[in-house]
């Protein structure tokens, strides 16, 4: 099945983005006739970015999941959808096709609504890497509920967070998840975020690690013991079937936590028809994705990469998605290219800290390992820096493979910048140029359009694409401020970004207190507020700086009254804190201690000195006059770590 929307040629893509920008009902429009609707929309878009009001396809009815697995059905049952390597090289790999995927997501959604789950309910779900996991998604949008993927690395304080956010009321988990060489005791996080939680009312286990876990009568049901008993009750003859909800183009389809710059982190909401459209759209654009290829999306389904190009864009292209369980360092550093060379995958896609990390091991682990099937490379997360760019491009793909940088946000749904895989021209280190439907523009200071090329600016998009966030749960003002109130009538990225004489766009990072921590956003007031939760603490300020591997490491100044003479005690402590409140993948990589910040004299932080200092670049600090006490700086800078 060829995609008749996939744009195959230079020219092509010129075409299709001048018709996306003259006439976006249309072209989007045409795209939608390839879904399955069980009615089509009244209105294409309609939309302001002052409220904000975004819909797409208002009217249309449909079902996610009848999108990607139903209609696969009649020619693709025994193509895998699923192909999941374990975290363990020598446990049996599994292969989910698509009639046994649509038997796995109908008896789910029935264990759902045996247990209470109604449309429009919250399902939190924690879960490791395991096939399930796409089940509990698939599930959930089978019957209209709204899912929640937490990702495993954060701790109970934050799914307790979370968990009242969304006001959910189920959730679904593992006893453990395997990663390298950990266990990691899901559900005995969850037993600790539940301390005191009076909304869940069931939590379902699945079971992989087998480690011990304390089942509570009347609230924990096993996922077995469930699948089995939905089972008798969704297969009659031989035939197997769980009605799909009819649900609003606009209604949500799932919600995912992310931090930004201010306090805690927001619960980002898409609704199903948009970002269908989008994530399906862009996986075949941006990878050119042919039928029967392997896509294997590095990601964790617990951020935003994982639920487009795992499961939503490649299972609604009836793509195979490979799922892998465990880390790219175990065994060893060369499981990837095991893994590529085991299950002959076509298209790689992963994140510059995992090259760069790769690049450390130098090229041994790559030897003998044939990755010869390999035609597609992909990164995205960060800033990808000229080195890794190359080492991707030369050792894993030969110099053979298209490498796709692509930039986009769990707020955007799927990519918005990137060259499309052979079609349009690479250019190391730079995201290069907008999809069909994609408006771009730079901004000063001022929220001036800064026009023209070879320029530098703030990154905004000025028209709406299907796959945009839709509100921020539960608070629709927030969505507001974060988003599209810096710059009058544009959605702000909260990137820096330069556009090249020939228009290609390079992302240089994050403009705001957001930190890109592998890959992973993470928010400087919260970390700094989980630090300042220590006993001791009088105050603290975080910043990024520089980090090889990670990309951004994070740096804090801690001013300490506390007992503990023993700094590198005190340290682990305000670490342990830090994993506590947020999850381990927050803890700060350097500690300074200080007996004063850099302040101005209305009490502001003026982190520019701190990043700066950070970043080892003590002899331009640029003006100090300002401050309350410019002493502290000289301190501040001998103290350095
Ligand atoms: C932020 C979004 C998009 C899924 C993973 C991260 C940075 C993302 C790139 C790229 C330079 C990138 C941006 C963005 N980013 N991709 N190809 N080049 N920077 O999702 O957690 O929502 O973070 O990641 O700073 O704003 P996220």
């Amino acid at each position: 099945m060829p995609y008749s929307y996939q744009v195959r040629s230079s020219e092509q893509y010129q075409e299709a983005y001048k018709k996306s920008v003259v006439d976006p009902e249309g072209f989007w429009a045409a795209v939608a006739e390839n879904f399955y609707w069980h009615k089509k929309w009244d209105k294409v878009l309609d939309w302001n970015f002052t409220e904000p009001k975004i819909e797409w396809f208002s009217g249309a009815r449909l079902n996610i999941t009848e999108n990607c697995i139903d209609r696969h059905l009649a020619t693709m049952a025994d193509q895998p959808a699923i192909i999941w390597e374990p975290n363990n090289p020598d446990e049996r790999t599994r292969t989910v096709t698509y009639a046994s995927l649509h038997k796995r997501v109908c008896q789910f959604a029935q264990v759902l609504k045996n247990n209470g789950v109604k449309k429009g309910d919250r399902v939190c779900i924690y879960m490791g890497m395991v096939p399930e996991l796409a089940y509990a998604i698939l599930g959930c949008a089978r019957i209209g509920a709204v899912h929640s993927v937490i990702f495993g690395g954060f701790s109970a304080q934050s799914i307790a967070d979370r968990l009242e956010d969304a006001k959910a009321e189920f959730i679904v988990t593992c006893d453990g998840a395997y990663r390298g060489g950990k266990d990691i005791p899901l559900k005995s996080v969850i037993d600790d975020a539940l301390i005191g939680n009076k909304t869940v009312k069931r939590v379902i286990v699945y079971t992989r690690t087998r480690t011990p876990v304390s089942m509570i009568k009347g609230r924990d049901v096993w996922w077995e013991d469930e699948m089995e008993f939905a089972e008798t009750q969704i297969e009659k003859d031989g035939v197997v079937s769980f009605p799909a909800e009819e649900m609003d183009a606009e209604d949500p389809l799932f919600i995912l936590y992310t931090s930004g710059s201010t306090g805690k982190p927001k619960g980002v909401v898409h609704s199903v028809a948009g970002y269908m459209v989008w994530a399906n759209y862009t996986f075949v654009n941006v990878f050119q994705y042919r039928q029967g290829q392997i896509h294997f999306c590095t990601a964790d389904i617990g951020w935003i990469t994982g639920h487009s190009y795992i499961v939503y864009g490649p299972l609604s292209a009836g793509a195979t998605s490979l799922m892998f369980e465990g880390v790219p360092t175990y065994p060893d550093a060369g499981r990837f290219w095991d893994i590529v060379d085991k299950h002959k995958v076509n298209i790689l896609y992963t994140a510059p800290t995992a090259i760069r990390s790769l690049m450390g091991f130098g090229t041994a682990p790559l030897a003998g390992k044939d990755l010869s099937s390999l035609q597609i490379l992909g990164t995205v997360g960060e800033p990808i820096n000229e080195e890794a760019w190359h080492w991707y491009d030369e050792n894993v793909g030969k110099k053979k493979c298209p490498v796709v940088d692509t930039w986009w946000q769990t707020e955007t749904g799927g990519i918005l910048i990137s060259n499309l895989a052979g079609v349009t021209p690479s250019k190391p280190t730079y995201a290069t140029l907008p999809l069909p439907g994609v408006q771009p523009v730079l901004v000063d200071e001022n929220g001036a359009i800064i026009e023209g090329n070879n320029v530098s600016g703030n990154l905004c998009i000025k028209f709406p694409w299907p796959g945009i966030l839709r509100t921020t749960y539960g608070d629709h003002e927030r969505c507001r401020l974060n988003y599209f109130s810096t710059y009058k009538n544009l959605y702000f990225t909260g990137d820096g970004c330069l556009r090249d004489e020939a228009g290609n766009y390079r992302i240089t990072g994050r403009v705001d207190d957001v930190l890109n921590v592998s890959g992973h956003r993470i928010g400087t007031a919260e970390v700094e507020n989980a630090i300042n939760m220590h006993t001791g603490v009088v105050e603290s300020a975080v910043v990024g700086y520089p980090h090889d591997i990670k990309g951004q490491g994070i740096y804090a100044y801690v001013i300490y009254n506390g007992h503990h003479e023993d700094e590198s005690l005190r340290r682990a402590d305000i670490a342990q804190t830090v994993a506590r409140v947020i999850g381990a993948i927050a803890k700060p990589d350097k500690i300074q201690f200080v007996t004063g910040l850099p302040k101005t004299r209305s009490g502001k932080i003026m982190r520019r000195i701190l990043r700066k200092i950070a970043e080892g670049e003590t002899a331009n600090l640029g003006d100090t006059t300002t401050l309350l006490d410019p002493g502290v700086v000289e301190e501040i800078k001998n103290g350095k770590l």
